[in-house]
C-alpha cells in the first residue's frame, strides 16, 4: 500500500495503476462500517483507493470538528490489511485554497432533514466529494446507506454534473445489539450506548408495523416517537421516498424511514430502507 499526502503524490501513484478503480472516501476513525465499503471496493475493482480527510467545510460552527476522532495509525493498519492500494491522507491546504468556487446542495433536498438541522453541511460535503471523486479518477465510489441523504445528494451531483463514476450504495453495518456503527459512537459511555439502541428499535418497530399492513406515515411516526423516548432529544422522524419526498403512506420498495436524535454527546442518525 502506498500512503500519499499531497495531490501530486496521489497523481504519481495513480500513474502506475491499471484497470478499474474503486474509491472509498472517509473521515477516518475507521470501523467495520467503513471496512465493509472497502471490502466491497476490493471485490469489485482492480485497484482500491481510500481517502481519510476530516473535511472542515462540512462541519458547522460549534460542531465537533476539533473533537472528531483522529486515528491515523490504526486507520493505516486497517487499510493495509484490507488490501488497499493507495491511502490518501491530505492536509487541509492540499484540498482547499482561499476564496474557492463552491457548489451548492439543491434548494429542497439539500435543506430538509439533515440539511435543515445542519444548514450548509451538504454544501461542504458535496464540495469535498466532488474534489475527491475527480482526484481519484474512480470507476466506482462506495457510500453507506447509513448517511442516506448524503448518498442521495452525491448521486444527484454525479447525475447533474455528468460525472463519469458509478456510485455504489452499501448496506448499514450494526453492532450485535443493532446500533449502527459510527465514528461518533466513541463519544458515548455504556449507559448512553444502551439508550442509543432506541434508534434502531424504533426502526424495527416501524418495519414490523409495515409488515403487518400499517402504511400510514403519521401512525408509524407516532409509535416510533414513543420508542425514542430514551433519547435525550429527537430531532426528526421522517418517512420519505428514495428521492427524499415526504410520503403520507409507505410505498414498499420506495421508502426510507429516518431518525436523528441526541444521546449524550453525539447526535445520532439511523434509517431503514423499505
Ligand atoms: P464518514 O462518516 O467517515 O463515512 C464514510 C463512509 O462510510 C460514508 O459513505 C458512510 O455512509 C459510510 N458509513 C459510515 N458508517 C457506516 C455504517 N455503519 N454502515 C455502512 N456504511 C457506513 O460520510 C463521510 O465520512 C463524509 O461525509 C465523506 C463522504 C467522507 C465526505 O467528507
Amino acid at each position: 500500500m502506498v500512503i500519499v499526502r499531497t495531490v501530486e503524490e496521489l497523481q504519481k501513484a495513480k500513474e502506475g495503476l491499471e484497470g478499474s478503480i474503486g474509491f472509498v472516501p472517509t473521515m477516518g476513525a475507521l470501523h467495520q462500517g467503513h471496512l465493509s465499503l472497502i471490502q466491497r471496493a476490493r471485490d469489485e475493482n482492480d485497484q482500491v483507493i481510500v481517502s481519510v480527510f476530516v473535511n472542515p467545510t462540512q462541519f458547522l460552527e460549534g460542531e465537533d470538528l476539533d473533537a472528531y476522532p483522529r486515528r491515523e495509525a490504526a486507520d493505516t493498519q486497517i487499510c493495509e490489511r484490507a488490501g488497499v492500494d493507495i491511502l490518501f491522507m491530505p492536509t487541509i491546504d492540499q484540498m482547499y485554497e482561499p476564496d474557492e468556487l463552491c457548489i451548492g446542495a439543491p434548494a429542497i433536498r439539500g435543506y430538509i432533514l439533515e440539511g435543515e438541522k445542519r444548514p450548509g453541511h451538504f454544501d461542504g460535503m458535496l464540495q469535498v466529494v466532488m474534489k475527491l471523486l475527480n482526484l481519484s479518477s474512480a470507476t466506482r465510489a462506495y457510500f453507506g446507506k447509513k448517511d442516506a441523504q448524503q448518498l442521495a445528494l452525491v448521486m444527484q451531483m454525479v447525475r447533474n454534473y455528468f460525472m463519469p463514476v458509478e456510485i455504489v450504495p452499501c448496506e448499514i453495518i450494526r453492532d450485535e445489539k443493532g446500533l449502527a456503527l459510527s465514528s461518533r459512537n466513541a463519544y458515548m459511555n455504556a449507559e448512553e450506548k444502551r439508550r442509543a439502541l432506541c434508534l434502531s428499535r424504533s426502526l424495527k418497530r416501524a418495519t414490523k408495523m409495515v409488515m403487518s399492513g400499517e402504511f400510514d406515515a403519521e401512525t408509524i411516526k407516532k409509535e416510533m416517537n414513543d420508542v425514542l423516548q430514551e433519547a435525550d432529544q429527537v430531532e426528526y422522524v421522517a418517512i420519505v421516498s428514495r428521492d427524499f419526498k415526504q410520503l403520507e403512506r409507505v410505498e414498499i420498495g420506495n421508502t426510507i424511514i429516518l431518525v436523528a436524535a441526541w444521546v449524550g454527546k453525539p447526535r445520532l442518525i439511523d434509517n431503514i430502507w423499505i
